[in-house]
């Protein structure tokens, strides 16, 4: 097989066949990622909940990301491998394009950061720099004390516009990938059609142009199951069963079901 590019994610969303994300933290899972057909592994700082067991992703350092970031490279052959920034890893350009190459060459093909219109310039700058760009944008975890608890965005029309300007200034950045975290399925369908960059969705309905989901969430092992995630374990005999199930059921538009938004 071959490795998964950009620009194979921008032409699945033109031929508008969903992209299958999923977190992993370790070779081991990450190998199964890739053998259950996921095109993009997701080193995700919320493994600071589901591996170190904190209430939120902050206690997260670029010391775990790198770590977790080169196991799981260890682990892939052609998936496209995305990291993210931790909590406070990206507070100027300069500190933010430093850590990303920090996470580049632990084996970050893409990385990630929360915010909108705030980080234009350090994506600008990052992309300048050779360095792929993936937005957050939604629930942003990293601002959960402002937030005040992880709960849905962008449910009045003012924050809803608000959140598609961040998407679309993020693009105009240099961003080429957009992760949305629980907002409103119209939301999401219409940030998905303003903007040529793939958007991967979780908790976001499925007119999104693909999903991403926590791997503890998928095999129903997470302290706190969110309400829009899936166990695909149950009836099924082995881990490899459920991530495979997990696939096909996004690709066949069956995952999220339209009852769940
Ligand atoms: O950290 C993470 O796992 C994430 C996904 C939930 C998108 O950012
Ligand atoms: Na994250």
């Amino acid at each position: 097989s071959t490795p998964v590019t950009l620009d194979n994610l921008a032409a699945l969303k033109a031929q508008r066949e969903p992209i299958v994300s999923l977190t992993a933290y370790d070779a081991g899972f990450a190998r199964l990622a890739e053998a259950a057909g996921i095109e993009v592994v997701l080193v995700g700082d919320s493994l600071g909940m589901v591996l170190h067991g904190e209430a939120d992703t902050l206690g997260v350092t670029m010391a775990d990301m790198a770590y977790h970031t080169r196991l799981v490279r260890r682990g892939l052959t052609d998936t496209l491998l995305v990291a993210d920034l931790p909590y406070q890893s990206y507070t100027s350009a300069g500190q933010a394009l430093a850590n990303a190459r920090q996470l580049v060459a632990a084996g970050a093909d893409v990385v990630k950061l929360e915010g909108g219109a705030v980080m234009v310039d350090t994506v600008v700058q990052l992309s300048r720099a050779g360095i792929a760009v993936c937005g957050h944008l939604g629930l942003q975890p990293q601002s959960i004390r402002e937030l005040g608890g992880f709960r849905i965005q962008g449910r009045d029309s003012e924050s809803a516009a608000r959140i598609h300007a961040d998407a679309v200034a993020l693009e105009e950045a240099g961003a080429q990938l957009l992760v949305l975290e629980c907002v409103p399925p119209q939301l999401a369908a219409d940030i998905r059609a303003a903007v040529r960059m793939p958007v991967i969705g979780i908790g976001a309905g499925g007119d999104c142009d693909g999903q991403v989901l926590v791997l503890q969430d998928v095999l129903g092992i997470s302290e706190y199951q969110p309400r829009f995630a899936r166990n695909f374990l149950t009836g099924r005999d082995s881990i490899q069963a459920a991530l495979a199930a997990y696939v096909a059921a996004v690709k066949a538009r069956e995952f999220p079901p339209p009852a769940a938004d």
